[in-house]
């Protein structure tokens, strides 16, 4: 089932979410429903919080950045294969240079920016085998981990950047809160619902 995606503005996306419960029946089907909602809408990311759930749990398919040519080979073949839950995650460091990269979010349409954040991370979680990993991810890889981790913090990318950038992005932001945006996916807007 797609669900609606909750649009900036609205307090669920600035909330920092809650540890997931593996023992919940209904967890697989909400993931399942998170998968069709992130493809519907062209995604490479989801975090729970996007769906209006408060709820420790992301998911990445970051296939379409494969076919960026300006990646070496191995790169893209990391990127190739990188699809995956991530529940209850904790990102344990965050090492190397940060570099720029032009972000965008489901929850915020038709803006982009780039973010400066560092190239390395190593992250533990639980799988969407209920299994608990720890793993190492740099380049694009750690770049999308670190965008949808930020959302279950509460974090939206536009909270990283300058001082001056916000300012300038104010009447945009506030237009997607009321609704004013182009967007082809469906979408729930804060002042449509107390959410
Ligand atoms: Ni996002």
């Amino acid at each position: 089932m797609i669900l609606p995606i909750v649009a900036y503005g609205a307090k669920v996306l600035k909330k920092k979410a809650q540890v997931v419960d593996l023992q919940d029946p209904k967890l697989p089907a909400f993931i399942a429903d998170m998968w069709e909602t992130m493809y519907a809408a062209s995604g490479v990311g989801l975090a729970a919080p996007q769906v209006g759930k408060p709820q420790r749990i992301f998911l990445i398919d970051a296939a379409p950045f494969a076919d960026d040519e300006s990646l070496d080979p191995s790169e893209q073949k990391v990127l190739a294969d990188f699809k995956k839950v991530f529940i209850n995650p904790t990102i344990l460091s965050e090492t190397g240079a940060t570099w720029p990269f032009n972000e965008g979010c489901l929850s915020i349409p038709n803006i982009r920016e780039d973010v400066m954040r560092p190239d390395q991370l190593r992250i533990r979680y639980t799988d969407a085998d209920f299994k608990e990993k720890e793993e190492s991810y740099s380049g694009l890889a750690a770049r999308v981990i670190q965008h949808e981790y930020d959302h279950i913090e509460g974090v939206l990318f536009t909270d990283r950047l300058s001082s001056l950038k916000k300012r300038l992005l104010k009447g945009k932001l506030s237009q997607i809160a009321n609704g004013k945006v182009d967007v082809d996916y469906v979408m729930r807007f804060p002042n449509d619902l107390k959410l």
